[in-house]
């Protein structure tokens, strides 16, 4: 096993200095069950003195600078990042569980946000609005002010990436708390950043249990807005929390995204991708394609073809970089073990062997479902974890039912080479992204992506992002 060799030291960034905390928690490395590090247990009066240093930010340095300073020190941040991507990408692996290969991908995705935002921060500009004679109205872009985020543990990089780089490149001072089971990588980025140039305070970090640090952040009455990414249940506790203070929050929820594999696509450019968007990151994945609708003619071949897909998978350490790790921890197995004992056996279309395993690992063997109705729980409910159901369909007016019948609506893939019905789908499906003819779980640093319904509501990643990490003033100029 690789040594953690760096920021094991359980220190939080609030304004310039490193500070720790009276108690500390446990960092474990699913892969082996083995404390690897310590992360301060920070509370309300972390968060607090977090965003008064976030305050500071704004009333100095980084709230006089210029989009185009903000943006260049974005980009530099993103060298600096694309720097230490194997560092990261270990840290990552050792922290959560993720295989080297999706860990890396997650350090580069973190790296592009930070070039991206930072070459957009001096795009983002108002309009000019015809009114009435002797009058010059237009609007500017303002950033909130302090901006929370709430982080969860699955993407860790890619999410902090999207949210903190769009609140930075457009003006905020943010406060970030990642969650409890990967914090290692939100504080070595922050290190790199202010290496590379990042003035204090635009960026604090404040580790801790949700419970604490995180509904302290939520419910700061000086915080301008919140972004989160987690549980519904959360989300809600989040959202209400705010609520009290007028705040807006962007929430972005997880789902139970469906593909339509209809009988005319190309089934072997489809079928890498109905799996590995299924099983990527153990299936902990927001846009997971977790439900798989085959028409009927296909039904069987598809399913004979993704079983075998299953069987060949290989399970094992993060650092061993094999297809699936172990789940990030002991209660998120019990989560997915609880939705699979419930099954009848004969559901279980395909689970490849386990093998030799570190025991105090978070291993469970991915299962591939069929013969689910498509209200069942296991076809309904999201299970964050690599399982993943097959549904037959006859018609395309009955797989839009099914795709539309969770209370989730995140991502959607159609796979047809029918024109009009490609474009009849992406209007159809209830999602904030449709894909056709691909499917991208997770990727994709310049599409706007949120959710409907349960999946939340704002929008991160793109252009768009900007727009929700800030605020718009109308000016209207009487002159004559
Ligand atoms: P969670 O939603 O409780 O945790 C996510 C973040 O919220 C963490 O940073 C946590 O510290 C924070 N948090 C927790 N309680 C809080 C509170 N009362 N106030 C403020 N912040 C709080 O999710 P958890 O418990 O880690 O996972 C449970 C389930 O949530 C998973 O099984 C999965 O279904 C779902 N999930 C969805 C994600 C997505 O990408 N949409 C990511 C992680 C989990
Ligand atoms: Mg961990």
């Amino acid at each position: 096993m690789h040594a953690i060799t760096t920021f094991d030291s359980a220190e939080m960034l609030i304004g310039e200095a490193w500070v720790t905390a009276d108690e500390t928690l446990a960092v474990q490395d699913p892969s082996t069950g083995e404390e690897i590090a310590r992360i301060a247990r920070g509370g309300a009066a972390d968060i607090d003195a977090a965003v008064s240093a976030a305050e500071a930010a704004l009333a100095g340095e980084w709230g006089r600078m210029s989009a185009a300073e903000r943006g260049r020190i974005l980009a530099r941040i993103g060298q600096a990042v694309a720097a230490e991507v194997e560092m990261l990408a270990l840290l990552e692996a050792r922290d959560v569980g993720k295989p080297l290969k999706q860990a890396r991908a997650d350090a580069l995705a973190l790296a592009r946000y930070m070039e991206f935002y930072g070459g957009a921060a001096d795009k983002l500009t108002g309009q000019t609005i015809p009114f009435q004679a002797g009058y010059t109205v237009y609007t500017l872009r303002e950033p909130h002010g302090v901006t929370g985020h709430i982080i969860p543990w699955n993407y860790p990089m890619q999410i902090l990436g999207r949210s903190v780089g769009a609140a930075l490149a457009a003006g905020n001072a943010c406060v970030l708390k990642p969650a409890e089971e990967a914090c290692l990588t939100a504080l070595a980025f922050a290190r790199i950043a202010r290496d590379a140039g990042l003035p204090v305070g635009a960026l604090n970090v404040v580790t801790g249990l949700g419970a604490e640090a995180g509904a302290a952040l939520a419910g700061h009455p000086r915080v301008h807005h919140i972004s989160f990414t987690g549980s519904v249940p959360t989300g809600a506790l989040i959202q209400a929390a705010a609520g009290k203070n007028i705040v807006p929050v962007t929430l972005e929820l997880g789902g139970k995204s469906p593909q339509l594999v209809f009988a005319d696509c190309d089934l072997e450019a489809a079928l890498p991708f109905l799996v590995g968007p299924g099983v990527q990151n153990a299936g902990q994945t927001c846009s997971a394609a977790s439900r798989i609708l085959v028409q009927r003619e296909i039904f069987d071949e598809v399913a004979t073809r993704m079983a075998e897909a299953y069987r060949a998978l290989r399970i094992g350490p993060a650092v061993e970089d094999l297809d699936v790790g172990p789940l990030v921890s002991a209660r998120q197995k019990a989560i997915v073990a609880g939705f699979l004992d419930a099954l009848p056996a004969e559901q279980i279309l395909a689970r490849p062997e386990l093998g030799e395993l570190p025991p105090g690992g978070h291993y469970v063997a991915p299962a591939l479902v069929a013969g689910a109705a498509p209200g069942d729980r296991i076809a309904r409910d999201e299970i964050f974890g690599p399982v993943q159901v097959l549904l037959p369909f006859e018609t395309e007016a009955e797989a839009v039912e099914i795709a539309n019948g969770t209370d989730y609506g995140l991502v959607a893939g159609v796979w047809t080479a029918n024109g009009a019905r490609q474009f009849r789908l992406a209007r159809d499906l209830r999602a904030g992204q449709v894909f056709v003819n691909n499917y991208g779980a997770g990727g994709g640093v310049e599409l706007p992506f949120g959710g409907i319904g349960k999946s939340g509501h704002g929008r991160e990643k793109g252009f768009e992002a900007l727009y929700g990490f800030t605020t718009l003033k109308t000016v209207a100029v009487r002159h004559d």
